[in-house]
């Protein structure tokens, strides 16, 4: 989950990376006393989950509360990359006289955790990265040891800090380190950290991405989550703990572990391409040993998005045997009829595997007008294809 600049701020500032003070507002008028509150002058700054903010003018600078107001008007609604702003943070103001670049990452390809920092840091770190790479120091942090003092002196003298800050940005290093692993997050960013005109270290902006796998572990993370823009019917399937993930095509799928409802994912568009170029609708991997509720569950979803126009059910029974799948399909239509759902679009069903079989046997006996069964997955696929494009 990435979070927005002022959550990022806000997990500093609770670790104790030094930050300044700001406050997040979703009118304009709202500028007017929070900039007062602020000493009279701040920076007004667009919140949206994307970089470049500065560069497409969603940084800027007010002189004062009225200037506030009308910087936030301006910025408020503003389209960052396609992502709309509708909230802005007011900051104190810095004096700056120097910027840096600071962050931590997962390094996948290293199985290692990464440190870079340079002091060409600013709006553009991409190029410097791109341009200069030598410009940007990159030290690998060892999981078990973590950024000790010594390894903090290390960054700091990798990528030539200046010798006078040296002892506060080790410091910041390292207390940056206690967020990344605090928080258990996959990236935390600061660009730009600089040097103020009295010599003072801050982190003036912060990109933090923490790792979803250990919400279980976080409870505070819950507060992070984006409302507005998560998706209903995601919002729906999280809440029952399905694996779900919705798209913008037609034809509702659903199997039985990531790896085969990825592949049915091919076959559809595949398929979709002989059919009024229709496709997929969602992601769903209802995993193994899916019982008739989980089934029903994931029905309930499906059926409930307006643009799904049939559905594929493609199973292949391991642990989980076909017969119980097969179940499970006609439990979960009697179950979705008895709430009163009213169940309308036709589902395709291919089963193989584990006890495939005796699965289509109980699927042909329950005879229910909406569901057919394909034996191959193209088949399937070019069945449920052709019934969503009707
Ligand atoms: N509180 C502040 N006081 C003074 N100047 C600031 C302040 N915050 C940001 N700036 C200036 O604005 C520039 C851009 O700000 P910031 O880094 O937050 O946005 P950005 O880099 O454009 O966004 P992103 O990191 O999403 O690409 C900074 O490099 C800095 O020069
Ligand atoms: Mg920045």
């Amino acid at each position: 989950m990435d979070l927005f600049e002022y959550q990022a701020r806000d997990l500093f500032a609770k670790h104790g990376v030094p930050v300044l003070a700001g406050e997040v507002i979703d009118t304009p008028e709202a500028a007017r006393q929070v900039t007062a509150e602020l000493g009279g002058r701040a920076v007004v700054k667009a919140q949206v989950k994307t970089g470049g903010r500065g560069k497409a003018g969603g940084v800027k600078l007010a002189s004062d509360p009225d200037d506030a107001v009308e910087k936030a008007g301006q910025i408020l609604g503003m389209d960052i990359k396609g992502h709309t702003v509708h909230k802005v943070m007011l900051a104190q103001t810095a004096e700056i006289a120097d910027e840096y670049y600071v962050s931590y990452l997962l390094d996948r390809a290293n199985r290692t955790f990464l440190a870079m920092a340079s002091v060409e840091g600013g709006m553009d770190i991409e190029e410097v990265a791109a341009t200069k790479p030598e410009a940007l120091a990159r030290i690998p942090v060892d999981a078990n040891d973590g950024v000790t003092e010594a390894k903090a002196r290390e960054i700091v003298e990798a990528a030539r800090f200046p010798a006078e800050i040296a002892d506060q940005v080790a410091q910041v290093l390292q207390t940056l380190w206690t967020v990344f692993v605090k928080e258990d997050a996959l990236l935390v960013e600061v660009n730009p950290l600089v040097k103020t005109a009295d010599g003072t270290v801050l982190a003036l902006d912060g990109k933090v991405s923490l790792d979803a796998n250990a919400e279980f572990r976080q409870p505070d993370h819950g507060a992070f989550e984006d409302k507005a823009a998560a998706n209903p019917l995601e919002a729906a399937a999280k809440a029952k703990g399905l694996n779900y993930v919705k798209l913008d095509g037609q034809v509702g799928i659903i199997g039985n572990g990531a790896g085969l409802v990825m592949s049915t994912l091919d076959v559809v568009a595949y398929a979709g391409e002989r059919h009024g170029a229709v496709k997929p609708a969602n992601f769903l991997d209802i995993g193994g040993g899916a019982s008739a509720d989980v089934m029903a569950n994931g029905l309930e979803i499906i059926l409930g998005d307006p643009d799904v126009r049939s559905v594929f059910v493609n199973v292949f029974g391991g642990i989980t045997a076909c017969d119980e799948v097969a179940n499970g399909i006609v439990q979960a239509l009697a179950l979705l009829k008895n709430k009163g759902e009213d169940v309308t679009k036709p589902l395709v069903v291919r089963l193989d595997g584990n006890n495939a079989e005796l699965g289509r046997k109980i699927l042909s006996d329950a005879n229910h007008p909406l569901v057919e069964q394909v034996d191959t997955m193209d088949g399937a696929a070019d069945r449920a294809a052709e019934l969503a494009a009707k």
